[in-house]
């Protein structure tokens, strides 16, 4: 059988699915009943799927990561020519791509300076975990290193991103975890843990001194966060959490690991989302937008000082980092990175994602004026979110059978929206929103559209 793209039976390739692919976050029961979505065609912001339904797509591929869009002909003929050429070797060597795309990429990071490949966010993180752990073993006779991460912050699938994840439902099952991961509270002033404060954001970042001097300053080597948290509800610290946050990594000789898998490369209107803040990382984890899904590509970037502990003469046998991911070697991932960040400053979608979010948003905070239901709206750019209560007071939220009801009759009007999807005991509550960074407002206004019909359906006023 050859692989022709345009040559297929829809209804055969349904049935081939329903009969062999194990899908996603999905449960299959219901497809004993039902087929189960296989899309075949992606165009700027729309996708199709085998049965010719249209959808406009608000999450970017689901999982935010189509950030340039769908169909762009110029990653596909780059990926393409850069396969004839060579599709592969290890990262034991450099190759053109890889290289390129890491000047690049470092010129909009001041402050970082070497970029090591990998495939996935799970896989990047995985990286700065054992970076850290040589550092202790190297620098500190292995004491210093445990890595703090925060309640209801996501690092990924397998067993050590997950023991690094602050999410209950999403872990449950899976242990026993990875040792030595230990969590700080979440800092999401809107389910405040001292009620209504000035300084939420100071006390939240506290918090994290509190875990590092009961766990032992001299045990704690890293401090991994995302600059908002993503699938955990859409939660951008609060106004002085990131000084003080710095300040304590400072103090306790902590390395600041930020997680940009989500925010980075234009998500929230600048290259990161760490750079909001004026924040300084050690380290910074990314994946989904490096090449907007057009390759598997992403990168654990660290500062000179980071990468120098590494550097030894040839005689210390363990000084280097012994790690290696093998299709960390494919080209197709940087080559398609070179030329989204290209499509993004070409497009000044920088501008387009601040632009177009701040409409959104003030669209969200529209729909919160009309229904009960909506009790935070939250984000930044095209990254945006509202949680459903069940009461505004008391702040009650909503059970996730709303969230996906809400889904759901977006999708039968043709928008495809996100939802936090069975992460916590009972915060499953909150709608997601991450359109493509090309988004306009004609198509941001037929989403909230099928937001505001879903709600009026679903959940109107009493
Ligand atoms: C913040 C964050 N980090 C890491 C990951 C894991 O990335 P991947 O699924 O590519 O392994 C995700 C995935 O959703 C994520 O949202």
């Amino acid at each position: 059988m050859t692989y022709n793209v345009n040559e297929f039976d829809s209804q055969e390739v349904v049935a081939q699915d329903r009969k062999h692919v194990w899908h996603h976050l999905t449960q299959h029961k219901p497809f004993e009943e039902k087929d189960p979505m296989v899309i075949v065609k992606g165009l700027g912001m729309r996708v199709w799927d085998a049965k010719g339904n249209e959808y406009l797509d608000a999450v970017s591929g689901a999982v935010w990561t189509v950030n340039v869009g769908y169909g762009r002909t110029e990653i596909a003929d780059a990926v393409r020519d850069q396969l004839v050429t060579l599709n592969y070797f290890a990262q034991t060597a450099g190759n053109v791509p890889a290289a390129q795309f890491a000047e690049k990429l470092i010129s909009k990071m001041p402050g970082m300076s070497r970029v090591y490949y990998s495939n996935s966010g799970s896989e990047a993180n995985e990286k700065a975990f054992k970076i850290v752990r040589q550092i202790a073993a190297k620098k500190y006779g292995g004491k210093k290193h445990k890595i703090l991460f925060r309640e209801r912050d996501y690092h990924g699938t397998t067993i050590t991103a997950l023991s690094a994840t602050g999410q209950f439902e999403r872990k449950n099952q899976y242990g026993p975890f990875t040792p030595g991961f230990v969590e700080v509270p979440h800092c999401c002033e809107y389910r405040s843990q001292w009620g209504d404060v000035d300084d939420y954001g100071i006390r939240a970042a506290n918090e994290i001194e509190r875990v590092i001097l009961e766990e032992g300053a001299d045990t704690v080597g890293a401090l991994c966060l995302e600059p908002i948290t993503a699938g955990g509800g859409v939660i951008e610290p609060p106004q002085g959490y990131w000084d003080r946050v710095q300040e304590i990594c400072k103090k306790y000789d902590i390395l600041l690991h930020i997680d940009e898998v989500v925010c980075g490369l234009g998500r929230t209107g600048k290259w990161f989302g760490y750079q909001h803040y004026g924040v300084k990382p050690d380290m910074v984890t990314m994946a989904k937008g490096v090449a907007s899904g057009y390759a598997a590509i992403s990168c654990t970037v660290t500062t000179e000082e980071v990468f120098d502990a590494f550097k030894e003469d040839d005689d210390a046998r363990m000084g280097y980092f012994r790690d290696i991911s093998t299709f960390g070697g494919c080209t197709a991932g940087p080559a398609a990175a070179l030329v989204n960040m290209q499509i993004i400053e070409n497009e000044n979608l920088l501008e387009n994602v601040t632009q177009q979010g701040e409409y959104l948003l003030g669209c969200l905070n529209g729909l919160m004026a009309k229904y009960d239901v909506i009790g935070d709206v939250r984000g930044k750019g095209l990254f945006v979110g509202f949680e459903l209560v069940k009461d505004r007071v008391t702040k009650e939220p909503m059970d996730e059978s709303l969230a996906i009801a809400i889904g759901a009759h977006c999708m039968q009007n043709g928008v495809i929206i996100g939802r936090t999807n069975r992460s916590f005991k009972e915060f499953n509550n909150t709608i997601c929103l991450s359109p493509a960074l090309i988004a306009t407002k004609v198509e941001l206004d037929i989403i909230v559209k099928a937001l505001d019909e879903a709600l009026a359906d679903l959940a109107p006023n009493s």
